[in-house]
């Protein structure tokens, strides 16, 4: 009957195993054969101790981590910034990837999630390059930009969390990161239902995302600041690279 049916919520949406592919054989190919190979032990670890977590849908696509590894090399990234921790997946990528004297704050205003990961970071010795800071992250980016010294001075920012606020993020980030710099924003294809022509089959809170996200990807395409790609991994990855 019209107007009854269950309408779809992230939960829905993110437990498929095709991921934006919708080729479960595909996106397995993919996890198969380049990423799970190469994945550290103490990050499969870390993801699989998280998937019985009643939060797990949050964490970050395994699919994801390869490219942010590589990024982070490629820019030979020393100083970053991660906005939305929950138990640490990408951030331990970040962490993993950075040299000895690198450096990460992160932020995240729920400790108890990274509580559970924290475990993992100490094993792989990589703790000391992080700076967790317990708060929501408008503050502690206004407070980051207080000080001249920090503009432009991150290589690397990776934004997941609270995506309403994703184009106040993008304002501040974009004085932060040094011009050459990346930033990248996950969840943008927002289970690719940013290209459904109707969204009436959404629960409330995805109508509302959905619609962040299409007036986000406009933003940042016309956005002659940054070079993007919009990448179809994980759950949609635009990477940006500030060129002025
Ligand atoms: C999608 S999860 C992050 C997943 C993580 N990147 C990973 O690899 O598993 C989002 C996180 O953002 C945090 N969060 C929510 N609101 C926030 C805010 N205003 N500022 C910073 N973090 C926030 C939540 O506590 C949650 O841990």
């Amino acid at each position: 009957m019209e107007g009854t049916s269950k309408k779809l919520s992230v939960y829905d949406l993110s437990k498929t195993d095709s991921g934006l592919l919708q080729s479960k054989e595909l996106y397995q190919y993919i996890l198969n054969t380049s990423v799970y190979p190469n994945e550290a032990e103490v990050l499969k670890d870390l993801r699989q101790a998280t998937a019985s977590h009643p939060g797990h849908v949050m964490l970050s696509a395994a699919d994801e981590g390869p490219l942010m590894s590589l990024l982070l090399k490629l820019v030979n990234a020393q100083k970053t910034i991660e906005i939305g921790v929950y138990t640490g997946y990408s951030l331990l990528i970040t962490a993993l990837s950075l040299p000895k004297d690198g450096k990460v704050i992160a932020i995240d205003p729920n400790r108890s999630y990274f509580e559970l990961g924290l475990p993992f970071f100490k094993r792989a010795e990589v703790e000391h390059k992080v700076e967790y800071i317990e708060s929501m992250a408008l503050p502690v980016l206004d407070k980051l930009l207080e000080d001249r010294k920090n503009e432009g001075s991150f290589d690397y920012a990776f934004v997941d969390a609270d995506k309403s606020n994703y184009t106040n993020y993008h304002e501040r980030l974009m004085k932060l990161v040094k011009v050459g710099g990346i930033i990248l924003y996950d969840n943008t294809l927002w289970s690719g239902t940013v290209a459904w022509e109707d969204d009436s089959s959404l629960d409330e809170q995805m109508v509302h995302l959905r619609a962040i996200f299409i007036d986000l990807n406009k933003k940042l395409a016309s956005d002659s600041r940054i070079q993007i790609s919009q990448l179809p991994v994980g759950d949609g990855l635009t990477m940006c690279m500030r060129l002025c």
